[in-house]
């Protein structure tokens, strides 16, 4: 097969790392078109990346004939129509987590992903390219720690992105603390204890920048998740952490224990000098998770080369969407929360 050709949309502070391993470090693919509201960064990324279309209007981009498939890192709250359009225009689908900010926009997507069978559509829970995570997946099931009874995730963000979180924030875009930040959490529960939640209560607050409250979000929040095989899952996420980038899990089984990135350390080096033996830590989620982007991607392409499915589906993405959504129900509500099934939502999206 010819090189699968790729048009963009959002060339943020993800879009841009999606698209340099678009243009220069997969092989098989080619970063065809561009995609910003924001003329500036369509133009700049042209220019800079030699790439042949810039489009400040996606409905034109998806318009382009020479295009097979399409890489959507535009804010969240248009991920779902733009998924839509493009399988309306026949081309292959990967959309940056989370699938959708309402659940009704979500089954929509389902259901559209279903009518277009031939098309490959794929979620960006990178999480689950990322080498430790994948070895984890396979030690689990290998029974290295027996049957997983409970997870427990932190999923921080450093303090000193606070700036560039406002201003993804600032039009109420993100979806809140639960569904933007804990969600790669509440996948990778399902994931490994292969289950799907029961009930939740969450709590949270806005201790270091109340500016965060001010959007009715918590800056630092907590879930307690019970899930429909009896396990259990404690999710803590924030956005205020002074060390760097941590991001945790630990999974413990009836026979061990498996703890992933316990100290978010940036590399193996360590530093000796009067303040101590420092380790660094990681400051973002591009350092930290620079090859499970690639990988992801790359799987996404491979998957059209080969008119195969990848194992992130629609379905992931809508049941850790109601999971996110109940967390953020029950934080807003102060209430135990069921988890609703997807499909008998009858809320309003406005
Ligand atoms: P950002 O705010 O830095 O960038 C958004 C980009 O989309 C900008 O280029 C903006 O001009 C463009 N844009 C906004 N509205 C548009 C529209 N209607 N049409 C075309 N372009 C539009 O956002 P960021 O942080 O890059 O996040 C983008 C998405 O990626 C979000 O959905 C976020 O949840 C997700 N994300 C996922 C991460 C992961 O670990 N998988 C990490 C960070 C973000």
């Amino acid at each position: 097969m010819k090189k699968v050709k790729v048009g963009i949309v959002g060339l943020g502070r993800l879009g841009r790392q999606h698209a340099e391993n678009l243009a220069f470090r997969i092989p098989n693919c080619e970063l065809t078109a561009v995609c910003s509201i924001i003329e500036e960064e369509a133009k700049k990324a042209q220019e800079e990346w030699g790439v042949k279309y810039a489009y400040t209007n996606y409905d034109e981009m998806i318009k382009n004939e020479e295009l097979d498939a399409v890489l959507i890192a535009s804010p969240s709250g248009f991920h779902c129509e733009q998924i839509e359009k493009a399988l309306g225009a026949n081309l292959h689908v990967f959309s940056e987590k989370p699938l959708g900010l309402y659940l009704e926009e979500a089954v929509r997507v389902e259901e559209s992903v279903k009518k277009h069978e031939d098309k490959v559509f794929m979620l960006g829970f990178m999480r689950r390219y990322d080498k430790s995570y994948a070895y984890a997946k396979k030690k689990v099931e290998k029974g290295a720690i027996g049957e997983p009874v409970l997870i427990r995730c932190y999923g921080l963000d450093p303090s000193k992105a606070i700036g560039g979180f406002m201003n993804f924030a600032k039009n109420n875009y993100s979806g809140g603390l639960f569904l933007d930040m804990a969600i790669h959490d509440l996948d990778l529960a399902r994931w490994y204890l292969n289950s799907e939640a029961k009930q939740v209560w969450a709590i949270g607050g806005a201790y270091g920048y109340p500016e965060i409250g001010q959007l009715n979000d918590a800056e630092t929040g907590a879930a307690l998740v019970k899930f429909e095989n009896g396990t259990m899952g404690v999710f803590v996420a924030g956005r205020n952490c002074s060390h760097g980038y941590h991001i945790e899990t630990e999974i413990i089984g009836t026979e061990g224990t498996l703890r992933i990135g316990t100290t978010p350390e940036r590399n193996m080096v360590t530093v000796f000098n009067e303040t101590g033996a420092v380790k660094e830590c990681s400051e973002g989620f591009l350092e930290r998770f620079e090859q499970a982007y690639l990988s992801e991607v790359e799987e996404f392409i491979n998957c059209i080369r080969e008119e195969r499915k990848p194992a992130v589906t629609v379905e992931d993405g809508i049941l850790s969407t109601a999971l996110g959504y109940a967390c953020k129900e029950s934080f807003e509500t102060g209430e135990l929360v069921t988890v609703q099934s997807p499909h008998n939502v009858t809320r309003s999206t406005t």
